[in-house]
C-alpha cells in the first residue's frame, strides 16, 4: 500500500536519513523505535512531504513518486490520504476542539461547514471527547488536546495516520488515556506508523517493530524478535536503557 525505498536527508552536512525503506501494508500497525536524534521525527516528516527528502521513491496506491521532485499535486494528494500526529500536539489556541478538527476537512477537503461539523464530532466521539467539542486547547489537558490531536488526523479518514512520539510530552499519569485511544483505532484496522518508547503499546498493537540509530534501520521483526532476541547489540543496548527507565517510573 505504502512503499519507501532508499530515504535520503540530509540537513547542511550532517545526513540524517542514510538510505531508509519502509513497506507498509493495509492494517499495519509498526512502532518505530531509536535513540534521541537517530531519524524518527526526519523519517516521518518525510513521508508526509514536511521535509524534502534528497533522494527516495515513494509508492502509495496510485501515485508513483521520487521524494525529492514530486509535484505540487502529488504533495496534497499524499497529505490529503495520510494523517499525521505532532509530538506537541500543534493545535491552533485560538480554535476550539471542534474547529481544530474541521479546520483540514473544510480547507484541503473542501467540505462544506455542516458536513465538516457531523465528521469532526463523530471523530471527536471516537477519541471520548464529544462532550469537549467547544472547549479550546487551553482549557484542555494535555492528554485530552492529543487527543484532539489525533481526532483531527483521522477525521478525513486517511489511509495511514503517522504518530510522532504522541506521549512523550504528558505527565506520566495521562499517557494511558492516549494509548488506550491508539490501541482502540489499532483495533478498528486503522493503518498506523508510530514512533514510541511505550513497549506496553508496541507488544499489545504492533505488528512489526523497526529499530533505527543513526539514520539507518538497524533491525526490524515482531514485537518479540525484536524485544525478546534482539539480533543487533544496538538494539540490545538500546532495549537495556529503556526498560531501565520504564523501571524507574514504575517504583
Ligand atoms: N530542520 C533541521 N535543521 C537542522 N537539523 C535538523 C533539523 N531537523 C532535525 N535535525 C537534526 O537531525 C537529527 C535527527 O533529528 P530527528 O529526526 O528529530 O531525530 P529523532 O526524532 O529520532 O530524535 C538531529 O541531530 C537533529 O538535530
Ligand atoms: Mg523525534
Amino acid at each position: 500500500m505504502l512503499k519507501l525505498k532508499n530515504i535520503h536527508k540530509s540537513f547542511g552536512n550532517n545526513e540524517i536519513l542514510k538510505g531508509v525503506d519502509l513497506e507498509v501494508k493495509k492494517g499495519d500497525i509498526i512502532v518505530i523505535l531509536g535513540p534521541s536524534g537517530s531519524g524518527k521525527t526526519t523519517l516521518l516528516r518525510s513521508i508526509n512531504f514536511l521535509e524534502k527528502a534528497d533522494q527516495g521513491t515513494m509508492d502509495f496506491g496510485d501515485i508513483h513518486t521520487s521524494l525529492a521532485k514530486a509535484s505540487k499535486k502529488d504533495i496534497y494528494n499524499v497529505r490529503k490520504r495520510i494523517g499525521y500526529v505532532f509530538q506537541n500536539y500543534n493545535l491552533f489556541a485560538n480554535k476550539t476542539a471542534l474547529e481544530n478538527v474541521t479546520e483540514g476537512l473544510i480547507i484541503a477537503h473542501k467540505y462544506p461547514k455542516e458536513k465538516a461539523r457531523v465528521k469532526a464530532l463523530n471523530a471527536l466521539r471516537q477519541v471520548g471527547l464529544e462532550d469537549r467539542a467547544d472547549f479550546y486547547p487551553s482549557q484542555l489537558s494535555g492528554g485530552q488536546q492529543q487527543r484532539v490531536g489525533i481526532a483531527r488526523a483521522i477525521v478525513s479518514e486517511p489511509e495511514v495516520v503517522l504518530f510522532d512520539e504522541p506521549t512523550s510530552a504528558l505527565d506520566p499519569e495521562l499517557v494511558g488515556e492516549v494509548l488506550n485511544v491508539m490501541k482502540k483505532l489499532a483495533r478498528a484496522g486503522i493503518t498506523m506508523i508510530v514512533v514510541t518508547h511505550e513497549m506496553s503499546f508496541a507488544e499489545s498493537a504492533a505488528n512489526e517493530v523497526i529499530f533505527m540509530d543513526e539514520g539507518v534501520v538497524v533491525e526490524k521483526g515482531t514485537p518479540k524478535e525484536i524485544f525478546s532476541h534482539p539480533k543487533d547489540p544496538r538494539t540490545e543496548q538500546f532495549l537495556r536503557r529503556i526498560i531501565n527507565v520504564d523501571y524507574q517510573y514504575a517504583i
